[in-house]
């Protein structure tokens, strides 16, 4: 089987979990204080908080910003539901706003319609491991006086203009769930350059506590989003070789485009002048004469696991009947939900197994 998706775990990972079990401490401790300072060291970002999941990060990044009851948040259309469901976990109400079909992030021509007075925040994210268009969305919340969350859940180590995703906005949110390009089993971070947010993200994630030279006190309510130290010792491992990995989903994702270039059934995913994309998916748009799922189901046949992108949130039961959603305005979100298909890559793939993949793939839909 070539598999959609495998983390890249090797020996560094074993010893490193293995030395977190023989010192008996395995919550949040020493690991999780080195993984999150090589994580801001490597995004070259001031505070780094990690936490048990990317929905987590998200979770805590709008509480610490006091999101809730009364406020909007514009979402694109196009993503995970985690995205838009911790908004409304919050209490705030989802602003859905339709995606660019050459990125798959928030059109950024079409945000400033969705902003109103109750605007508070934009939340782009930055999909499949390519970047968001930023400066239209940081100018645009400069002029509303809104902040920006960045859900680069599936983009660590992917770039904007020479900066790391997640480390433009207010806030910045990470997932390292094992279809990411490192992982820690489950386990996300938030980033910030505000030591106020910084401070407000740790408390949140530690029950709300404070600690400082006279004791602890419980100073907001809060949560318990830590992140164990046998997850954080797994992030050591896995950061000392984001840049490997990276480079080899570049290599692959490149093997991919030039054989699926300019084919008429599908269109390859276009990578920015903007963006360094890490090819966390590989996201191809198949054409309309193409049953979708019918193809993953013959290529997973012949050995191929394949699956669909991400999801139209216009096309979730919960927000349609919340928002009452027709579907109009969401034209390209829901053309990518439909016909969009992710292909296997990851590090334990060579070029063969792309070119088999490409042909298996092109030969299934022209038939
Ligand atoms: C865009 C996006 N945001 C948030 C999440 C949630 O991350 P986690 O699964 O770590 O909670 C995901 C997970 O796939 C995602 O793709």
């Amino acid at each position: 089987m070539i598999r959609l998706s495998a983390p890249d775990i090797g020996e560094e990972e074993l010893q490193g979990i293995k030395s977190v079990l023989d010192s008996g401490w395995l919550v949040q401790g020493n690991m999780v204080r080195e993984f999150e300072a090589k994580a801001a060291d490597y995004l070259n970002v001031p505070f780094a908080v990690a936490v048990s999941s990317g929905t987590a990060a998200l979770h805590l990044a709008l509480l610490a910003l006091g999101l809730g009851s009364g406020d909007e948040v514009v979402v694109p259309d196009f993503t995970f539901p985690a995205t838009a469901n911790t908004v409304e976990i919050c209490g705030a109400k989802t602003v859905l706003c339709d995606i660019a079909m050459d990125t798959y992030c928030m059109d950024t021509n079409l945000l400033e319609k969705c902003i109103t007075e109750k605007t508070r925040a934009i939340l782009p994210v930055h999909e499949f491991g390519h970047s968001a268009d930023m400066d239209p969305i940081m100018k645009l919340a400069e002029n509303y006086g809104l902040f920006v969350i960045e859900d680069a859940a599936c983009a660590f180590g992917a770039e904007y203009k020479g900066r790391k995703a997640g480390t433009i906005g207010d806030i910045g949110c990470f997932s390292f769930h094992p279809r990411k390009a490192i992982t820690t089993g489950e386990g996300g971070m938030a980033v910030t350059s505000d030591p106020v947010l910084a401070k407000k993200l740790r408390q949140l994630r530690n029950h709300g506590m404070a600690e400082s030279e006279t004791g602890k006190a419980f100073v907001s309510a809060g949560l318990n989003y830590r992140m164990t130290d046998l997850q954080g010792a797994m992030g050591i491992a896995q950061i000392s070789k984001v840049e490997k990995i990276i480079r080899k989903r570049r290599e692959l994702g490149e093997e991919y485009n030039q054989l699926l270039g300019g084919q008429e059934e599908l269109t390859i995913p276009t990578c920015k002048p903007f963006c360094r994309h890490i090819y966390q998916t590989y996201h191809v748009l198949l054409n309309e004469y193409t049953d979708r799922d019918g193809l993953i189901r013959l290529l997973r046949q012949r050995g191929i696991e394949t699956n669909m992108g991400a999801y139209a949130l216009d096309r979730q039961p919960y927000y349609k009947e919340k928002y009452g959603l027709s579907g109009d305005g969401y034209g390209n979100a829901d053309r990518a939900f439909e016909r969009g298909l992710a292909l296997p890559l990851h590090t334990g793939l060579c070029e063969k197994d792309i070119k088999t993949v490409a042909s298996e793939l092109l030969g299934m839909i022209r038939r």
